[in-house]
């Protein structure tokens, strides 16, 4: 169903990491064709793995029932060829948050959908303008952030680059509504958005304040759960987003907007020693024992 983009019907996803796991979930729950690409084979299993144990949970709790999890899992699809996503008529690129990795992606994309399909990235904080500018359809071209985890988060930024038309805008704030989600629109192209512009100042505040002793990391979590309603402390969220992306999206944000951003010495030193968070088992807490 190529072609205009009213009537999104066959969603791909590039990357079947955390994210483009969550965000195929969702859309293949929420009616839509799912193809997730993924070059790693491990990478495919993990992902259809998670959705498998995921959604047989949800029938577990009662949210959803068996055939409902059947119809969704049959709606989703895996490959280990890009091509197979060519009748998609929007992509959501989910891959790791290196720029050479998404240009060569989107250029390749753009190659093979067919005009009018919307090119969508997940980035969490690059230049949607920056992937445009590699195809041919820059119009086409737009920001689809979700937040992790994308089953739950409601939100999804819906990012303008510089020539992202409205009629984009348009599609994708009501597939928004389609998979369940508020799309707010980000107008202008800019280092992290809205939310991680205002989170990951805070993240790295919560570093500093731990380097210079003010408070331990327990205390700190616990002091922005109760003191301000957050379901998860700084550290406690670190640990979630991945303490190596929250140094990398710093690091993007020291280049683009200057050294305020630069990311704190404890940071650099945990993402050095291997604990990254609920990833690697340990990060700012220890999640040996069977975390999330
Ligand atoms: N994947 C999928 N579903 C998950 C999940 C995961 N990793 N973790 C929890 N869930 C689901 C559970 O299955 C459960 O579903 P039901 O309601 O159907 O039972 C629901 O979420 C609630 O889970 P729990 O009861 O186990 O736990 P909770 O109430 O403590 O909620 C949480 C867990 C939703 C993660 C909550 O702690 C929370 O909202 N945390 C903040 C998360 C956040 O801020 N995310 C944004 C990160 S920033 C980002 O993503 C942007 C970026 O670019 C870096």
């Amino acid at each position: 169903m190529g072609g205009m983009h009213m009537g999104i019907g066959m969603i791909g996803v590039v990357g079947a990491g955390t994210m483009g796991t969550g965000i195929a979930q969702v859309a293949a729950a929420s009616g839509f064709e799912v193809k997730v690409f993924d070059e790693f084979e491990a990478a495919r299993q993990r992902s259809i793995a998670a959705i498998q144990r995921l959604s047989a949970s949800s029938v577990a709790k009662g949210r959803s029932t068996e055939e409902e999890r059947a119809a969704m899992l049959a709606r989703l699809c895996y490959a280990d060829d890009l091509g197979e996503l060519a009748d998609a008529d929007l992509v959501v690129e989910a891959v790791t948050e290196v720029l050479d990795v998404k240009l060569e992606i989107f250029r390749r994309l753009d190659a093979l959908l067919a005009p009018g399909a919307i090119l969508a990235s997940n980035t969490s904080s690059m230049s949607i303008t920056a992937l445009a500018a590699v195809t041919g359809r820059p119009a086409s071209v737009a920001g689809l952030h979700f937040f992790n985890p994308a089953q739950v988060m409601k939100l999804v930024e819906i990012v303008r680059g510089y020539h992202t038309s409205d009629e984009t805008v348009r599609a994708l704030r009501e597939l928004c509504g389609r998979l369940g989600k508020t799309g707010i629109e980000v107008k202008r192209d800019t280092p992290g958005f809205v939310v991680n512009r205002l989170l990951l100042p805070q993240l790295r505040e919560a570093v500093k304040i731990l380097e210079e002793g003010v408070a331990s990391i327990e205390d700190i979590d616990t002091a922005m759960k109760l003191g301000l309603g957050h379901p998860m402390g700084p550290f406690e969220l670190q640990d979630l987003i991945g303490v190596d992306v929250c140094q990398s999206i710093l690091d993007y944000f020291r280049a683009e907007m200057g050294d305020e951003y630069t990311p704190p010495v404890l940071m650099k030193q945990m993402v050095s020693a291997g604990m990254m968070g609920r990833k690697t088992g340990r990060g700012w807490h220890d999640y040996a024992g069977g975390g999330k």
